[in-house]
């Protein structure tokens, strides 16, 4: 963790860092060390502040950003309040494509930080011409100075975790990690992340967790690229509907695919049983743990990474109304159940 002792010149110094914290309840339960990287630490609140700052910092020492431009990027949330963060405070004009799923909350504090919210379609495929990817490409190529970040195929965004998040959590394990769980939607935090725990012992089980669209581990596993249009998730920032450049298959060993309400009830029972008040794919990854946990030798070191707070899902997986609406209702977390 930073120690903040000195003042910091720019709110995007403060990235990184995060804290590793167990997982008590869980620790027990499995007799293993189980902890939780806290990407909420970071100041957009979440992880993805990781990979902005590195892309805009290579885009401007490369001159595919140049002074008083407008960046652009499809996101569903967490991406644009990183992107919209680091714009403000360098000076850029910053307009996001958002999927109308996005929760509302999300994008009130996306046009706080002065970006610009253009909402798309989010059941189009990825290769429609009205996805929220092919309008940002779009505005990027008919604005002056636009550049679109593209996250899902720019290798900068899991180098960005090789050259943070993995040192990081190698280090705050002080090498024994032997797991690492973690939510695949660009893929850019299990590859680079794992790819770098992997050189450090080969033996690390990098796991990704897919939602229950399953299109990344569907093709991890046969090879396919299939869509189930019949699929939809709730969650947002898990479940793809392309397979983009940043998800390294070599370096995943399996991916665990989890369903929207086992997803939501790990979220609420991480808040209650360890004070840990994360985010909807954070609950995604606890419930992929549970999923697996038993076969887990005892005696290991599991990482689960959090991607965000709870405080951005507040009218979701927070608010009981919703979550009767979606039918989800006297959810109990698989693990404690298996015990
Ligand atoms: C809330 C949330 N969880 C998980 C992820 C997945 O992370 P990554 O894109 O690095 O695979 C994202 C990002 O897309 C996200 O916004």
């Amino acid at each position: 963790m930073q120690h903040h002792s000195m003042p910091y010149e720019n709110i995007y110094d403060l990235i990184g860092q995060t804290p590793l914290v167990r997982l008590k309840k869980l620790s027990q339960l499995t007799g293993s060390d189980v902890y939780g990287k806290l990407e909420s630490y970071n100041p957009g609140q979440s992880v993805k502040d990781r990979i902005v700052i590195r892309m805009l910092e290579a885009a401007e020492s490369d001159g595919r950003l140049q002074p008083g431009g407008c960046v652009v990027e499809a996101t569903s949330g967490n991406t644009g309040f990183s992107v919209a963060m680091i714009c403000a405070a360098k000076g850029y004009d910053c307009i996001l494509t958002v999927k109308d799923t996005a929760s509302y909350d999300k994008v009130q504090m996306i046009e706080a930080l002065g970006a610009e919210v253009v909402m798309c379609d989010g059941t189009l495929p990825g290769d429609h011409p009205d996805s929220y990817y092919n309008v940002a490409k779009r505005i990027a190529a008919s604005t002056e100075k636009g550049f679109y970040l593209n996250q899902n195929h720019d290798l900068g965004n899991a180098k960005a975790h090789y050259f943070t998040t993995g040192p990081e959590v190698w280090a705050q394990t002080e090498g024994r990690i032997t797991h690492f769980v973690a939510c695949a939607s660009t893929g850019g935090t299990v590859s680079g992340t794992g790819r770098y725990l992997k050189e450090q012992n080969p033996d690390v089980n990098v796991i990704g967790v897919d939602s229950c669209t399953d299109v990344l581990r569907t093709f991890h596993e046969t090879g396919e690229f299939e869509i189930d249009r019949s699929k939809k998730s709730k969650l947002e920032g898990v479940g793809k509907n392309i397979i983009p450049s940043n998800v390294n298959f070599d370096i995943i060993d399996r991916f665990v695919n989890v369903q929207d309400d086992d997803s939501a009830y790990a979220a609420l029972h991480l808040a209650k049983e360890e004070g840990i008040f994360a985010g909807y794919s954070s609950g995604a990854a606890m419930a992929a743990l549970e999923k697996i946990a038993l076969e887990i030798p005892k005696g290991s070191t599991v990482v689960v990474l959090f991607p965000d707070s709870g405080a951005r899902y507040l009218s979701k997986i927070y608010d009981k109304k919703w979550m009767v609406k979606q039918g989800f209702l006297n959810g109990k977390s698989t693990l404690v159940e298996a015990h």
